[in-house]
């Protein structure tokens, strides 16, 4: 009886545990709160303990048991393995990244000098934390073609960031009035939209979030964001710098995903990547498995203004050997792209599924390297002090990810494609003069400043 009653309170703080780190349900409430309310399945452990194995039913996991057996040494097989049957691709998912969801509220609320209106218009599906990946981005109202093509392709979450300064505002919600009402549904099923601008350019009236888009809009007129020209725009009238990284964070941190890819608008990303990303993530095989912090690059490619956007990789494959793709920027900074083993990569066939092609790291040749990838929130943010006119932008992030030993796990069959038309190098001599202040304050103060917070390490630089 006494063994028993030991047996019993070990089983109990076992399956404590249990269910404690890997029970939680739809909302992302442990289910173990429930367990300890009820008392039904505490019951059912007593009174099954000397009769053989045990089932313990829970409905509320799935349909699984989970198998006790009286014999010691007590174990608890995990109810992962001893089922018969298999588990769903987002519920593997789940497993491996035990990430908790978290609520799409809206929320007005000031960054430095900004005020950012959070998840102002919110899509109609909704997403949990292991089902997605988030492509976060930014723009302003004038960058706003770009999102059907995009969501084309992606066909899962975008959280995107406008700056809406001023009378930019008004165009701002036109645009995504007329995306949503008048250009394809896609827009209202996944985007949610924040908007942001300067404390010193509140614009004269913002309605609230649940009081904007109350009519239709009239999709006879045309939409702001057709041609329009920079001087057009508040914010060139008044020679505001775009802030990319406000935007950047602001909508990397409403994503409601665990996985996101924070990219710019323009860069397409080969279709099916969500589907095959998470296979590769619940097979949890290889570099994967590495306790390094992991982030996942895509290769980034340009296609000359008449083409289309390539579906596969062997689509690539056949523009590049013909010169109508071109890897991304390789006319204005090749070694800001240059990925390790390229010239590999685009000498590999395609084949099924995604894998890790190879893992790099954010040094020696690719030490200013300034890859866009698949990662999670627990990597480092972008330094809001830097504008997308001073340039070096994601630069502060990159050497905070080489001092903290991240791994590039660089994928096979997915890449990044810009909007078509091949960038050419123009001389901008604000743009220059900016540059070089930007890079002043990043060697004088950011850099310091990331030595003391991040730490130093042999072959890092920004
Ligand atoms: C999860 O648990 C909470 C708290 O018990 C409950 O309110 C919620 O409805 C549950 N969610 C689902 C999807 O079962
Ligand atoms: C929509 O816009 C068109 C073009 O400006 C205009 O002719 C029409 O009257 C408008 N419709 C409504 C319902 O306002
Ligand atoms: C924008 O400009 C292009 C070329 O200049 C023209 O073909 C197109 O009709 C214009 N679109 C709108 C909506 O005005
Ligand atoms: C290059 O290859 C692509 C894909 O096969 C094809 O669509 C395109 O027309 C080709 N371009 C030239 C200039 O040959």
């Amino acid at each position: 009886m006494i063994n028993n009653r030991k047996l019993l309170i070990t089983l109990l703080a076992v399956c404590s545990l249990y269910f404690c780190v890997h029970v939680i349900n739809n909302s992302g409430t442990p289910v173990f709160r429930e367990l300890q309310q009820s008392g039904r399945n505490l019951a059912a452990l007593e009174a099954n303990l000397d009769n053989g194995p045990l089932v313990v039913q829970d409905s509320l996991l799935s349909a699984e048991p989970t198998r006790i057996f009286k014999n010691s040494p007590i174990s608890v097989p995990n109810a992962r393995d001893a089922s018969p049957m298999e588990k769903t691709i987002p519920e593997k998912v789940l497993d491996i990244i035990k990430c908790m969801d978290k609520p799409m509220a809206a929320k007005t609320q000031q960054r430095g000098d900004y005020w950012v209106l959070y998840n102002y218009i919110t899509p109609e599906k909704k997403f949990r934390c292991h089902e997605s990946i988030t492509y976060t981005t930014h723009a302003d109202y004038s960058f706003m073609d770009n999102l059907v093509p995009l969501l084309d392709r992606w066909r899962g979450p975008i959280s995107i960031a406008m700056h809406a300064p001023g009378t930019d505002f008004q165009n701002t919600i036109d645009s995504i009035a007329y995306l949503r009402d008048c250009v394809d549904p896609l827009v209202k099923e996944y985007v949610t939209f924040h908007v942001y601008f300067s404390t010193k350019h509140v614009p004269k009236v913002v309605p609230k979030h649940n009081n904007v888009l109350t009519e239709p809009y009239n999709c006879s007129l045309t939409p702001p964001f057709a041609n329009v020209s920079s001087d057009q725009m508040y914010k060139a009238q008044k020679k505001l710098l775009y802030p990319v990284n406000v935007g950047r964070n602001v909508a990397r941190e409403a994503a409601q995903t665990h996985f996101i890819l924070p990219s710019d608008i323009e860069l397409y990303p080969s279709p099916n990547l969500i589907n095959k990303f998470l296979n590769m993530i619940a097979d949890n095989k290889g570099p994967l498995l590495s306790k390094n912090p992991k982030v996942y690059p895509l290769h980034i490619f340009e296609v000359g203004g008449n083409q289309q956007v390539p579906e596969t990789k062997t689509i690539l494959k056949e523009m590049l050997s013909n010169k109508s793709a071109i890897p991304f920027h390789k006319n204005l900074c090749p070694s800001c792209h240059n990925i390790p083993k390229a010239k590999e990569w685009q000498n590999t066939e395609e084949t099924e599924g995604l894998h890790v092609f190879h893992v790099g790291k954010r040094n020696g040749k690719y030490i200013h390297w300034e890859p866009i990838f698949i990662g999670t929130h627990n990597d480092p943010l972008y330094d809001e002090r830097l504008s997308w006119e001073g340039k070096s932008d994601k630069m502060t992030q990159g050497y905070a990810l080489c001092v903290m030993d991240y791994d590039f796990l660089i994928l096979d069959n997915a890449f990044l494609v810009h909007k078509p038309g091949i960038k050419l190098y123009k001389k901008d001599s604000r743009r220059a003069t900016l540059a070089a202040k930007t890079n002043q304050l990043i060697k004088k103060i950011i850099f310091p400043e990331l030595k003391v917070l991040y730490g130093i390490r042999k072959g890092c630089a920004v």
